[in-house]
């Protein structure tokens, strides 16, 4: 009996070159995990039409876990069955600056955050349409002073903020805080939306966020305007600690943090829901670079250690992430991304030197 069994999707493009050595490498340290393959469904096809193959479906059913290379074409629908099917609600984006990577910032030391995405409602509902179709329901601009439907040949998408799914991810961030606040963090949450402009919608994020807070009185609790926020995220990211933000804000500002800490090929991310988590790279699939062997596999290997930390493997999970602290620090083996001339495989075998 393997102790835990991982669904393995590689992902699309470049994106196989950094799961495949990151999947060796933890598979030489005799976890006794099991591997299996979920096959992706037909390249090619719209997000919302995925035909996912049952048997992919089960697969990921039977497993404690997934560990997702980036997708484009046709591994995105696996990401539409992780997330909404599998209710992983709580998106984790940490940034955490390691000595030896390439921060654009002056002063990057101590950069240590973590962005928690809502991952599964505001505009992902991929609910849009025609205006013209709006005409029945009459809806009225409060600026313009006007039905939409009169604007003309144009189209609209609806943002859906829940009580139910705001304050789970809420909860979710505020226990984060309190466990990184045991690790010696300052223990704050920061929430931000654009609750001047969406006053329902935005201010149902913010009013629940700050209902949640009142019960965690530990934990300091800052609330912000989003644009704010990208203000405060570049100016001061040593300042923060979690950090809590609707879905499509969440998306964009982590691939800001992400550009912080050093660029997309560090950026880990785990998407967490009360009965399934799947692990992640921030990054896309890095097209231009296909073949190459020269993706940098930091970003899917750091979402493997939060991943083996899910999985109960928590000192082999430091150990990995100390291993590639040492190989930045020491600055031989790095990818082109972050000024070195190493290829991926090479980058993983001084990690793997070190454990
Ligand atoms: C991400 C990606 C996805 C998203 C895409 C691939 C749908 O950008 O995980 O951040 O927008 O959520
Ligand atoms: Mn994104």
């Amino acid at each position: 009996m393997p102790e835990s069994r991982v669904a393995v999707i590689e992902g699309d493009d470049a994106s196989p070159e950094a799961v495949k050595p990151t999947v060796e490498m933890i598979d030489n340290m005799n976890l006794g995990i099991e591997w299996v393959y979920p096959p992706v469904g037909a390249q090619g096809e719209a997000l919302h039409n995925s035909i996912f193959p049952e048997e992919a479906r089960q697969l990921i059913d039977e497993s404690d876990t997934t560990l997702f290379g980036a997708a484009s074409g046709k591994s995105a629908f696996a990401l539409v069955y992780l997330r909404w099917g599998k209710q992983t609600y709580a998106n984790v984006r940490p940034t955490r600056f390691m000595p030896g990577c390439q921060s654009p910032l002056a002063q990057p030391e101590g950069v240590d955050f973590v962005i928690v995405r809502e991952n599964l409602e505001d505009m992902y509902l991929m609910v849009e349409g025609a205006i013209e179709s709006l005409a029945p329901a009459d809806l009225v601009s409060p600026i313009l002073q006007k039905k939409v439907a009169e604007l003309g040949p144009g189209k609209y998408a609806v943002k859906v903020i829940t009580e139910a799914g705001t304050e789970r991810v809420a909860r979710y961030a505020f226990e984060l805080a309190r466990r990184r606040k045991t690790g010696g963090r300052p223990g704050k949450v920061t929430v931000a939306s654009k609750y001047n402009m969406l006053p329902q919608s935005d201010g149902l994020f913010r009013d629940v966020t700050a209902r949640v807070a009142e019960s965690y009185t530990d934990i300091d609790f800052e609330m912000m305007i989003v644009d704010n926020f990208a203000h405060y995220l570049v100016r001061s990211p040593q300042e923060l600690d979690v950090v809590l933000l609707p879905n499509l804000y969440g998306d964009i500002l982590s691939d800001a943090a992400a550009g912080l800490g050093g660029g997309l090929g560090l950026a880990p991310s785990g998407a967490y829901g009360d009965d399934y988590a799947y692990f992640e790279a921030v990054h896309g699939t890095a097209p231009d670079i296909v073949g190459r062997n020269i993706i940098n596999p930091t970003a899917t290997m750091l979402s493997a250690t939060m991943m083996l930390d899910y999985l109960g493997f928590k000192e082999e999970a430091q150990r990995i992430e100390a291993a590639m602290a040492a190989v930045y620090r020491e600055g031989r083996f790095l990818t082109p991304d972050q000024g070195g001339t190493a290829r991926t495989t090479d980058f993983v075998k001084a990690v793997e030197g070190k454990l």
